[in-house]
């Protein structure tokens, strides 16, 4: 049997990791900007990570959610005060769709409705609804397409007021990345989720706020959409409260109620997803790495903008985009095989993503500055 080949890959394997660095098969090392794709918060085999998912091993691999498991009460605990949402209840899945699949479906639950809004360029997976919602007609087969879904322009309140107007009672909720990803690092402004907040508050709808990405404390907050200081119903998580284990969550408010069988799943919350995210937890708050992805990132995105041939550069904390005048693919290539150094590509050709571990040092970030420099020049 082959592989079902759907991923382009680079002529690289990795075989080891050590906070932001990993080797190569080859024993050859990298600077780790790329994160695994934003999924690498606490560094590549974190000591406690390690110990935490070996101890669990173990003693129970998995047991299923028809009896008590502890270990989801303590997350729950832990991510509501990492969070400041402690009033917030927890669903535990298993990936980033998943995720927002389940609060798409939630919200039509809790208020009837089936409308979703979603903003052009957005990524929220490729489940059923998830990948209706995302913002790339290559990606949604037919039996994927529903009229449930509209986008609307990021960042444009007249367009939003302009739906709700016209059929706000329709609307079920409103799904937004508070940094989009996949597009290529584009900020919502704190204007537009005051305004999805107050149109969701008017009209029944609920703000579902995807954190997949821009969560678990790369902005330089909890939430990246925390900035804008407004609160959203249910905040959709994966990639880094795992570090590389598989683990989506909802955090949903208070005024959600749950009932018997509405969401489910075999795997979400098991044993060793637990004992993982837990650890991801215990060291973001141990470490004040929120703060630092805060320092870290305005350090490196000052130092960016310094450089010449930078169209711009944009994003917050450990969430950077960098635009340049020309595609990027000759330079990332570049970074890998000359610099050996990991970054991302983005939806947007010219733009590259730096995503890397909240834990990345000043001597990390003058590694890449100093082979970026040397590139663009
Ligand atoms: C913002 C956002 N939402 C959802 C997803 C989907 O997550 P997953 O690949 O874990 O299903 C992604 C993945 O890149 C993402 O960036």
């Amino acid at each position: 049997m082959k592989m079902f080949d759907v991923y382009p890959v680079y002529d690289v394997e990795i075989v080891k990791g050590e906070g932001s660095f990993v080797w190569d098969s080859k024993g050859e090392r990298y600077l780790d900007m790329y994160g695994g794709h934003a999924v690498i918060s606490i560094g590549h085999t974190h000591p406690h990570y390690v110990e935490m998912l070996t101890n669990q091993l173990h003693k129970l691999g998995f047991y299923s959610n028809s009896v008590k498991i502890s270990m989801q009460e303590e997350l729950a605990d832990k991510l509501g005060k990492l969070s400041g949402k402690e009033d917030y209840q927890l669903f535990l899945c298993n990936s980033g769709a998943e995720a927002n699949e389940n609060a798409m479906k939630l919200a039509s639950f809790h208020n009837g409705k089936s409308k979703v809004l979603a903003v052009k360029g957005a990524f929220h997976g490729r489940t059923s609804l998830a990948v209706s919602a995302t913002d790339n007609p290559n990606i949604v087969a037919p039996v994927n397409k529903t009229d449930h879904v509209s986008f609307l322009p990021m960042n444009d309140e007249a367009a939003l007021e302009a739906a709700f107007a016209a059929y706000g009672n329709e609307i079920s909720s409103v799904i937004v990345e508070g940094i989009q990803g996949v597009a290529g690092i584009v900020v919502a402004t704190d204007s537009y989720l005051k305004k999805i907040r107050s149109l969701c508050d008017r009209f029944n709808a609920v703000f579902i706020a995807d954190s997949v990405q821009c969560g678990c404390g790369r902005s330089g907050k909890y939430y990246s959409h925390d900035w804008a200081g407004v609160k959203a119903d249910i905040y959709t998580m994966a990639k880094g409260i795992g570090n590389g284990f598989p683990i989506g969550a909802l955090s949903i408010a208070p005024h959600i109620e749950p009932r018997y069988g509405m969401l489910g799943t075999t795997f979400g919350g098991n044993h060793l997803a637990c004992a993982a995210a837990i650890a991801v937890c215990d060291v973001i708050a141990q470490d004040n790495l929120i703060e630092n992805a805060g320092k870290m990132g305005k350090y490196l995105m000052d130092e960016i903008a310094k450089l010449p041939n930078i169209k711009e550069v944009r994003g917050k904390g450990l969430m950077i985009g960098i635009e340049l005048f020309e595609d990027t693919a000759a330079i990332r290539k570049k970074l890998v095989f000359e610099e050996k150094i990991f970054v991302g590509s983005s939806g947007n050709k010219n733009v590259l993503r730096l995503l890397p571990a909240l834990n990345l040092t000043k001597e990390h970030c003058d590694i890449f500055l100093t082979s970026f420099a040397k590139l663009l020049k």
